[in-house]
């Protein structure tokens, strides 16, 4: 199948989770959402991205974002597995946890690269909004453990300018200055974000507006 691109609607499919059936637009609701693959249970760095989701789960939650994982392990040694994250991490995963044994949602999502000789998932995050839109994707090697302050910092920005004709500069973090964004004239800029600063005539700053979560 050809990959799934940015503005896409996030494939639906029916799941088995460490804690029984999940119905994925279903267990999505209104929510925003973050569908994230790991290459196999049991093994160490997938350990430590799944105690970090865990210990995160409740920033996610405040931003109203729920979170699941997949890979091609069995529910059983999802189980079995989430035993040894909370043990590892002091975090609990109280996210749902997707088998995959017969890589449906893995070739859904275009999660194993065609040709691959490993048929495990690589290190896939497709980031849904309340639309069901993809709204971000991000693929790292098995051999890279993702950086899920990374992760929450894009879900700031892109709840920040789904509200706002706003965009966010290179290493933005919550609370600091953004961007107005070109489709935004001088004049309108003027009543929207009175005082703004003009770095260049297509470069302009102003503080992020209010009504943002707070970091
Ligand atoms: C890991 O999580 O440590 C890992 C998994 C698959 C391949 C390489 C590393």
């Amino acid at each position: 199948m050809t990959s799934l691109q940015l503005g896409d609607i996030a494939p639906d499919f029916d799941a088995t989770t460490a804690d029984g059936a999940l119905s994925f637009h279903t267990w999505l609701g209104d929510s925003w959402g973050i569908l994230f693959s790991h290459p196999a249970d049991f093994t160490p760095v997938c350990t430590t991205e799944l105690g970090r989701a865990a210990a995160l789960e409740p920033e996610f939650a405040r931003r109203g974002v729920k979170i699941a994982a997949l890979s091609v392990d069995s529910a059983a040694d999802h189980r079995a597995w989430s035993a040894d994250i909370a043990e590892v991490s002091g975090s609990e995963v109280s996210f749902p946890m997707i088998a995959d044994p017969d890589r449906k949602v893995a070739d859904l999502y275009g999660m194993i690269p065609p040709g691959a000789d490993n048929t495990a998932t690589v290190r896939s995050v497709f980031v849904i909004g309340p639309d069901k839109r993809i709204k971000l994707t991000m693929t790292y090697p098995a051999s890279t453990g993702r950086n899920f302050d990374e992760i929450l910092r894009v879900v700031d920005s892109l709840q920040l300018t789904a509200r706002h004709q706003v965009a966010t500069p290179v290493d933005w973090r919550q609370g600091e200055d953004v961007v107005i964004t070109p489709a935004v004239s001088d004049e309108e800029a003027q009543g929207r974000f009175p005082g703004y600063r003009a770095v260049k005539p297509y470069l302009r700053m102003t503080p992020q507006p209010k009504d943002a979560v707070d970091g």
